[in-house]
């Protein structure tokens, strides 16, 4: 479990334990890092994905898992979601790592690309990101955009959904030197399950995790 994986699980953890095969949605999915362990733990998973590559290594994954039979590989532009899936079916919808790098969002975080860039001694880069619209910290910058938790949450709620949860993802993990952050690698999970919802922690982590719902 990475500093990563660990939170965004124990953000989902709470929606999936305790039901049965679920249809779920993974929108941008890549080769399967969240869809995998969830067809092992039951449920079908459909997988959309820009990437014939991402895919072709998301199938042969879920071969080797013996998941197969639960994972559907879908390939295409996540705008065209409507006519790839069916969302208005699925029961959880997973759209993790994508919003920063596609042509019309609407979750890199930009606080975490200014410090980052601040602390590594490019203050002119950071200043840019400050002082960008997007969060870019120029023209060559390969991330479309960075959100902050209120652009994030803006977004999501203007698509209708209520936003149940925020958690910033990495709040640490990509700060420490390496050599002290694999020194007690448990320890470093567990402070950032602890920092994941609490600001301001939760506002300086690398990624930022939305959970929202439809309302009924
Ligand atoms: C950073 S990876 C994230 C993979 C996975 N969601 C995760 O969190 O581990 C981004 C994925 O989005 C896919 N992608 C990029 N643009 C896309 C688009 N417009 N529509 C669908 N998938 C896209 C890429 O092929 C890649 O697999």
């Amino acid at each position: 479990m990475t500093p990563r994986t660990a939170v965004v699980w124990a953000a989902l953890r709470p929606e999936i334990e305790h039901r049965e095969s679920l249809l779920v949605l993974d929108v941008g999915g890549g080769t399967g890092g969240f869809a995998v362990p969830l067809a092992e733990a039951g449920h079908r998973v459909t997988v959309v994905d820009a990437s014939p590559d991402a895919l072709a290594a998301l199938t042969r994954r879920a071969a080797d898992a013996g998941v197969a039979d639960r994972i559907i590989a879908v390939q295409g532009d996540g705008d065209r979601l409507a006519e790839l899936a069916a969302p208005a079916s699925a029961d959880l919808i997973l759209c993790h790592s994508l919003l920063e790098v596609v042509d019309d969002p609407a979750e890199v975080n930009r606080a975490a690309a200014v410090l980052s860039r601040a602390m590594s001694g490019h203050l002119d880069v950071a200043a840019a990101a400050l002082a960008d619209p997007d969060g870019r910290t120029g023209p060559a910058d390969k991330l479309r955009r960075r959100f902050d938790a209120d652009g994030a949450a803006a977004l999501l709620r203007s698509a209708g959904l209520t936003v149940e949860a925020i958690h910033g993802v990495r709040v640490l993990a990509d700060l420490l030197p390496g050599a002290v952050a694999d020194v007690d690698p448990e320890a470093l999970v567990a402070f950032e399950l602890a920092a994941a919802d609490r600001p301001p922690f939760r506002d300086i982590a690398t990624q930022l995790h939305l959970y929202a719902r439809k309302p009924w």
